[in-house]
């Protein structure tokens, strides 16, 4: 277990309870929501099985399921017997029901180039690549790693893998030729579909050219798939080499194919993707979903927590290599028959206005972000959206971090002019779909909870020992299994059982954050309590940084935390020491924050990097990074009697003091 960080049963409600707003939802957003009965929640708890079932049942299965749910703790099995596709949920049944002109993609390219796709159409350009896929030899079963701009061919080719059977695992383009390595390895992939590059910033992402370097580890793979980004823009060969009978062309190898392709009948169980998410050790764990729960969890959710009608136009703001992106623009809203708007680039690309000038361009209805991109914005000013029509918004989102009150009431006023709900929707990768949330047409909502579990969600808050928390601080916890939760760890089922299933006892889910109740049952989450940290929403193990550190040759020693950042939420501070005969310099410590943006990607180069002689640790050695936090916070140092030298951490704090002034 890795040292806690926060112990949040030592805080009380007092301390973090100042929030007496309440927003209550309109009358008119309750009378036409799509779920305004409380009771569903009594109803749901009584019987989830039955409940859970009728949401599939909203699902078409080519083969219906005996049994709905096994648990063996901490395993389970959704709709046993079950068979389906995902593919065929998202699309073929809409065509099906006659909605084939309906618009499925509104895609908007960072330079402005925009593109519209039917579900129709969607459905050919899926069937043509999957296709594509089985003449390459791709089988059922097989792992494609998808390395790809935000354009909709990421999406194409996550639907395409699930055609036939295979499993994608997405890896965020942001990420580095090394991180993209580990992953395709510890997946062994047959397969990389990636692009010659995408935009960001006005800048070209050079992502072929870091497959390249990524597949010199890789022996499994035996193809590269590499979309042309613009069929006008052609890179020299040092930065886009295609390599004559291994790299082939998406457009050259659909080109001639059948837009029809049958697709592959898979059991609920059958895993449909594998996505790697970082944790307390340096490697990251592939999370694996499976089928019929991930697709059940994430249409339900996305029905009730979105209150998605048939006109909405839907914008989940995230990028498709994070979980919100899996579930909430590709698999929920597509099973929804939503109509979505993806947006390839950065949103001060070219100007600060860029999101809203989309959302008045397509007119968007519900909008879903990540908090770090509030404060973005609330930093930028309310001019900005002030520039654009806002009127289409009915409906708010905000998913990755906890967001602070002052960054809701923001969000509330400027961009939703105080009259439409937010939901404020804690999950994770490992969930797969929205636990904790407001019901729009339902939840009177407080700036800054995430309010209640979604109906046949069993949250609960447990203290150290674990006893239930009625009012007041502890660790969230999930009492009972539930469709679209993870059912393993890629290769490493150990890990599934240490990670999650091992605080309390075999049948209690642990996810790692901390979180406090009010008397009211309200949740408010405090953040994580491992060695995990959110840098503007995303995930990065400490250890994953302290990694790439010492893999460089003049580090001796690191330790890595995350201090308090206005915009990002966290960000991160490095501890060094470099090795005997070694002088740090400005030179050096810009090498080190380049090194480990080269090693894991631009989003965990460190802040700040403190070079020091010594580290504060305990007697038996262990770093106690919760001293380390209190320095990078600039925060009265916590107990410091158990170090083995307690100078060491007053010395850091006069250091670290002098390079923040
Ligand atoms: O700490 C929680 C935080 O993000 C973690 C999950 O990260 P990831 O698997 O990358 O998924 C992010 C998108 C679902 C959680 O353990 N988190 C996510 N949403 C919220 C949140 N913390 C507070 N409030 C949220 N709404």
């Amino acid at each position: 277990m890795s040292e806690k960080v926060v112990d949040p049963s030592n805080l009380s409600i007092e301390d973090l309870l100042h929030e007496q707003r309440k927003f209550p939802p309109s009358k008119e957003f309750q009378s036409q929501a799509n779920i305004n009965d409380e009771s569903i929640y009594e109803l749901a708890a009584k019987d989830p099985e039955t409940y859970w079932a009728n949401w599939a049942k909203e699902l078409k299965w080519s083969q219906p399921w005996s049994k709905v749910c096994e648990w063996t703790p901490p395993h389970a099995k959704w709709f046993l017997g079950g068979k389906l596709n995902a593919s065929v949920n998202c699309l073929d049944r809409h065509v099906e029901n006659g909605l084939g002109n309906k618009t499925a993609i509104l895609w908007e390219g960072e330079p402005g180039d925009s593109r519209t796709l039917t579900y129709q159409q969607l459905l050919d350009e899926v069937s043509r690549f999957a296709n594509g896929l089985r003449k390459l030899g791709i089988r059922k079963g097989d792992r494609i790693a998808v390395y790809m701009p935000m354009t909709p061919e990421a999406i194409i080719a996550c639907l395409a893998t699930a055609r036939i059977g295979a499993v994608h695992s997405v890896v965020f383009g942001g990420f580095s030729a090394e991180s993209l390595s580990d992953r395709i390895q510890d997946a062994s992939a047959k397969l990389v579909i990636t692009g010659d590059f995408g935009w960001r910033r006005g800048k070209k992402v050079l992502l072929k050219q870091a497959v390249d370097e990524a597949v010199v580890t890789c022996p499994t793979i035996t193809n590269i798939v590499v979309l042309k980004r613009d069929q006008k823009i052609t890179l020299a060969d040092d930065q886009c080499y295609m390599v004559s009978g291994r790299d082939v062309w998406w457009h050259e190898l659909v080109e001639g194919l059948d837009s029809v392709c049958e697709p592959e009948e898979m059991d609920s169980e059958d895993m449909l993707f594998t996505l790697y998410t970082s944790g307390t050790t340096g490697k990251p764990k592939g999370i694996v979903h499976t089928t019929g729960g991930y697709m059940t969890g994430v249409y339900a959710t996305t029905k009730w927590v979105f209150d998605l009608k048939p006109d909405d136009v839907f914008w989940c703001t995230a990028d498709v290599g994070w979980i919100t992106g899996h579930s909430y623009i590709i698999y929920g809203p597509l099973s929804n028959a939503a109509t979505i708007v993806v947006y390839e680039g950065a949103p001060d690309a070219p100007d600060k206005g860029r999101f809203w000038q989309i959302v008045e361009k397509y007119k968007v209805t519900i909008f879903y972000t990540a908090p770090t991109a509030i404060r973005a914005f609330m930093k930028w000013g309310e001019s900005w959206p002030q520039k654009s029509d806002l009127s289409t918004l009915r409906l708010l989102g905000s998913v990755g971090e906890p967001i602070n009150p002052e960054a809701w009431m923001w969000y509330h006023k400027y961009i939703g002019g105080e009259k439409i709900p937010i939901v404020d929707t804690w999950w994770q990768t490992e969930t797969g779909a929205i636990m904790i949330t407001p019901l729009p047409g339902l939840t009177t909502t407080k700036p800054g909870s995430a309010t209640k579990s979604f109906p046949g969600i069993s949250a609960e808050v447990l203290n150290e020992k674990g006893e239930k928390v009625e009012a007041g601080g502890g660790y969230v916890c999930i009492t009972k299994p539930w469709p679209s939760m993870l059912r393993t760890i890629f290769n490493d089922d150990q890990r599934y059982v240490d990670t999650y299933w091992s605080k309390w006892n075999k049948e209690t889910y642990f996810p790692g954050d901390g979180i406090k109740k009010d008397e009211e049952g309200y949740f408010w989450f405090l953040g994580r309590v491992d060695d995990v940290m959110n840098v503007a929403g995303h995930r990065i193990g400490t250890a994953e940084v302290e990694s790439a550190l010492v893999d460089h040759e003049v580090v001796a020693e690191s330790a890595v935390v995350g201090k308090k950042h206005d915009i990002k939420g966290e960000a991160i501070v490095a501890f060094v020491i470099v090795k005997e005969g070694i002088t740090p310099s400005e030179e050096l410590l810009q090498e080190l924050k380049q090194h480990v943006s080269k090693k894991i990607g631009p989003i965990a180069r460190p802040e700040d990097i403190l070079f020091t002689a010594d580290l504060p640790k305990t007697r038996s050695g262990k770093i106690m990074r919760r001293l380390l936090r209190d320095v990078a916070d600039g925060k009265a140092l916590g107990d410091t009697t158990t170090l083995a030298d307690p100078t060491v951490v007053e010395s850091l704090r006069k250091k670290y003091e002098a390079i923040e002034e």
